[in-house]
């Protein structure tokens, strides 16, 4: 299988080369292909050998199984309209992660714990993966809302400064060593930012709007009943290296007791729970792992129930929802079944 990955050396791009060289046994005769920009012309290393990164442009001239965008939202258009001028695109499994085409009608906007059903009949084309936030929201969302109704929910998140890529990180690493922030550079030391992208007439940031907008698409492929539940996010900025956080605040339709809550969480696919008050995770001490991680889960008189999240931005965040992607579609591996399938 001839594999192409845009964004090679950028974060996510280097923990998905490391996906598939663990998994390389999967795939049969796999060939990867580093692709990117000013990176062309250095190697990355993939299984032990170093491998030239080759100029985004030569891109289209060749064919290919699985095209892996991991850049920016040019680089992804350059690739998918290449592609599609050619009458390529449906003979290719493209998986964005790039916001580029997230949002355009016919492209599946696919989280496979959630909306994996979506994938069961997809030949090819295009695939888009959502915002690293969205994906920590809808994991657990899918399955409270199929069995309890979700009318509304809160986020607040903490999202780390690797969900910037690696200049943002760069920056950060400079500033906590005690340089004042390059010009044009937000204090990211010490510091929280709230605000995560432009501002629009509502106060809604893009983040925000990303999580929104998302979260409806991705909930109403999945098989699960309407009325979707009201999103209000609020997007933070921390200074921590790797692993997001949200706190989630849920107002159901159905009422059911803690315990219950505890269980619909625990029997969720994609969701590792942390069931006593006392033990939470922690970004810390999450990074590389699969998993929405939650923790602290409790309900008011008022029947809210409240919980913690923490997941690894570069893992189900990114690298890791496209890599489940391209498996489920090309059959490798173990199904993932959707809470909704599971039932
Ligand atoms: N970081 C996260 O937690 C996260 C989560 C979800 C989604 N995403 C999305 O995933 C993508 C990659 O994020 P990242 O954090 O890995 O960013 P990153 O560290 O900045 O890496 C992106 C890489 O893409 C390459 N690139 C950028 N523009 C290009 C172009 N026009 N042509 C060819 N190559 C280009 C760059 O490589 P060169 O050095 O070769 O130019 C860069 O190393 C972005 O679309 C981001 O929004 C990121």
């Amino acid at each position: 299988m001839k594999v192409a990955v845009v964004g090679a050396v950028g974060l996510v791009g280097t923990e998905l080369m490391k996906l598939l060289a663990r998994e390389e046994h999967l795939w049969s005769n796999l060939e990867v292909v580093p692709f990117g920009r000013g990176s062309a012309g250095s190697t990355v290393n993939f299984k032990g050998s170093e491998i030239e990164v080759r100029h985004l442009r030569e891109l289209p001239e060749k064919k290919w199984d699985v095209i892996f965008l991991m850049a920016d939202e040019t680089a992804s258009e350059y690739v998918v309209e290449s592609l599609r001028k050619k009458g390529k695109l449906s003979d290719t499994l493209v998986i964005d992660n790039s916001s580029r085409y997230r949002l355009e009608e016919g492209v599946p906007l696919v989280v496979p714990e959630v909306n994996g059903n979506l994938l069961r009949t997809f030949s090819g084309g295009l695939i888009a993966n959502p915002n690293c936030s969205t994906v920590q929201l809808v994991v657990p969302l899918a399955p409270l809302h199929d069995v309890l109704k979700v009318r509304r929910v809160m986020v607040a998140t903490y999202q780390s400064i690797s969900g910037a890529g690696h200049k943002a990180l760069n920056e950060f690493r400079r500033q906590i060593r005690g340089d004042a922030p390059s010009p044009g550079e937000p204090q990211y030391a010490y510091n929280l930012i709230p605000q995560i992208g432009d501002i629009d007439s509502r106060g809604l940031c893009k983040e925000e709007r990303k999580m929104i907008y998302e979260t409806e698409k991705i909930l109403s492929s999945g098989g699960l009943e309407k009325p979707l539940p009201q999103v209000i996010p609020f997007t933070v900025r921390v200074p921590v290296i790797r692993g997001h956080s949200q706190a989630v605040f849920v107002e159901t339709e159905s009422d059911c007791s803690l315990d219950e809550f505890k269980g619909i969480l625990g029997r969720s696919p994609g969701v590792k729970l942390f069931p006593e008050d006392e033990n939470y995770p922690m970004p810390a001490y999450i990074s590389g792992s699969t998993m929405v991680h939650i923790g602290r889960v409790r309900k008011d008189d008022k029947g809210i129930f409240t919980f913690w999240s923490v997941f690894d931005n570069l893992m189900k965040g990114a690298a890791y929802n496209a890599y489940q992607i391209a498996r489920e579609v090309l059959g490798i591996g173990e199904r993932i079944l959707t809470s909704y399938e599971q039932g």
